[in-house]
């Protein structure tokens, strides 16, 4: 299952350290505050499960899926809301989980959407920051790491779909995407 992988970034270690950290973060600005976790689909998947399993305080969940890249390594521009969320957030404490912040785009509609939808506050959680690559001028509040300008997959993150259930996360050869 290994041979698309040019190298390893984060083994499964690497981002169970990563999480720790970020649960103490949130357990500790979120203490009696019952915030609503928002998982965006489908690449936080991963990130989300492990990440409130690992918080102190109870929270509730809900899911919203978007979608901006289709099967492309460039993002369109266009978000899409695929499947909304189930919850109101109006006067929720809501924390937005996320895989990656790449362009921005995702992130700065999902944020416009919120706030016009009178969320109490918004804040951010995101595994991995690229912030090279931002066209929107956004940040996540709580960041797992920075990563380098490289295509990468595993622990939710895909290409073309592929790659989603990889307990790591990896670099893609690069000769998978140029055709
Ligand atoms: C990816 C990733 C983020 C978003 C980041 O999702 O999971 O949600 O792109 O890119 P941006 O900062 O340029 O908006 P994608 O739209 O590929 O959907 P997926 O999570 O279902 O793979
Ligand atoms: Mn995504
Ligand atoms: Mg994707």
């Amino acid at each position: 299952m290994n041979d698309d992988i040019l190298k390893v970034l984060y083994s499964k270690q690497d981002i169970d350290a990563i999480i720790k950290r970020l649960a103490g973060e949130i357990s500790r600005d979120y203490a009696g505050k019952n915030p609503l976790v928002v998982c965006i689909l489908k690449g936080a998947i991963m990130f989300m499960t492990d990440l409130v399993r690992e918080l102190d305080e109870y929270v509730e969940l809900d899911f919203m899926d978007v979608s901006s890249y289709g099967n492309a390594t460039e993002s369109s521009g266009e978000v899409k809301v695929i499947k909304d969320l189930d919850t109101s957030v109006a006067g929720r404490d809501v924390l937005i989980v996320e895989d990656i912040v790449d362009t921005g785009r995702t992130l700065s509609y999902l944020i416009k959407i919120f706030k016009t939808r009178d969320a109490k506050s918004i804040k951010v959680c995101t595994l991995m920051d690229k912030p090279d690559r931002r066209i929107k001028t956004v940040e996540a509040d709580y960041v797992g790491t920075q990563v380098p300008n490289e295509f990468v997959v595993g622990y939710g993150l895909d290409y073309a779909e592929r790659y989603r259930n990889l307990p790591y996360i990896g670099v893609l050869k690069p000769e998978i995407y140029q055709n």
